[in-house]
């Protein structure tokens, strides 16, 4: 029988819903109490978590490393969560709703929505490192990883070149910076699965080029529901991207070229992934859903 991604994928989500909430507990034990609510107010509000799914699913399928992919899972999405707190500020994207609410820093203030990235940021490499004595060259590698693409060479690289004043319209330079802004940290999510379980070095090949494709395609995608889907669905304002000028797929090569690109990232990810799960499992739905997706 066919995998079913609809049956599978919300037990996967509660999943990381419950390891977030053990994670974000004990947080909450030391930070200032204002702190933590804003911080809560973001992390536990019910995203896809796409990426620690992501994670999950690769260690899983490996067969290992579980308690090392839990706490990578949480951390990568520790930093997503911190992007999009950021993304949202006035001085970056300047936008008021996220996941159907306000954005954070409409409901605790611009300083407290900088602090609480900030926190969410340095915490996710506390829950990465901290481990017992004899995983600690895995966890070192993971940190390495979860670095170099959250870092300047990354997300965060990502984002200049999303605000720059001097962007060219151009397919090149679009694909750059997709790759950068979201492709790294997808990519990463996928890698840090391996890492977690102590997979092959084939197995990590396989997990670079099918994050690379799908974290692309995935901001395609993103790109594409901007203009395609409602607010409702999105949670977030639609046709924003194109109101606030913002440089996207669809207004450099066009609709349907975007979507074409984006299915063909998703064939390229499936091919890879056979390495990691030569039956269609968990792993080629999930590159499916990354353009399939409607929120
Ligand atoms: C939104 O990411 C920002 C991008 C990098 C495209 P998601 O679409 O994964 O957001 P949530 O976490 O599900 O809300
Ligand atoms: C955000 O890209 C990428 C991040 C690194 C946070 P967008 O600005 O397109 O994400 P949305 O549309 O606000 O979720
Ligand atoms: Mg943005
Ligand atoms: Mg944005
Ligand atoms: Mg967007």
């Amino acid at each position: 029988m066919a995998f079913e991604l609809s049956s599978w994928l919300p037990g996967m989500q509660a999943r990381v819903e419950a390891l977030l909430g053990s994670r974000m507990a004990t947080l909450a034990q030391r930070a200032p109490s204002a702190l933590a609510e804003a911080m809560q107010y973001s992390l536990l509000d019910g995203g896809k978590r796409l990426r620690p799914v992501l994670t999950l699913t690769f260690a899983d399928a490996l067969g290992g490393g579980r308690r090392m992919a839990d706490d990578a899972a949480c951390a990568v999405e520790c930093i997503h969560t911190y992007s999009l707190i950021h993304d949202d500020l006035p001085a970056m994207d300047d936008d008021d709703l996220r996941r159907g609410r306000p954005t954070n820093h409409k409901v605790y203030g611009e300083a407290m929505a900088i602090l609480a990235g900030d926190a969410l940021l340095t915490d996710a490499f506390a829950m990465l490192a901290l481990g017992t004595s004899e995983d600690q060259a895995v966890r070192g590698a993971m940190v390495a990883e979860l670095a170099l693409a959250a870092g300047a060479g990354g997300m965060v690289g990502g984002q200049v070149l999303d605000i720059a004043d001097d962007r060219p319209a151009a397919q090149e330079y679009l694909m750059r910076l997709h790759r950068l802004k979201t492709g790294a940290l997808i990519k990463a999510s996928c890698r840090l699965g391996v890492l977690a379980a102590r997979g092959s070095p084939e197995a990590l090949e396989a997990a670079e080029r099918y994050g690379e494709a799908l974290g692309l395609a995935f901001q395609i995608a993103d790109d594409v529901l901007d203009v395609t889907a409602t607010p409702e669905q999105l949670g977030k304002p639609a046709n924003a991207d194109a109101a606030a000028g913002r440089f996207t797929f669809p207004a450099v090569v066009g609709l349907d070229a975007s979507k074409r690109l984006a299915h063909e990232l998703v064939a390229r990810a499936k091919d890879a992934v056979r390495v990691v799960e030569p039956t269609p499992g968990p792993l080629a739905a999930l590159a499916d859903y990354s353009v399939e997706r409607t929120t």
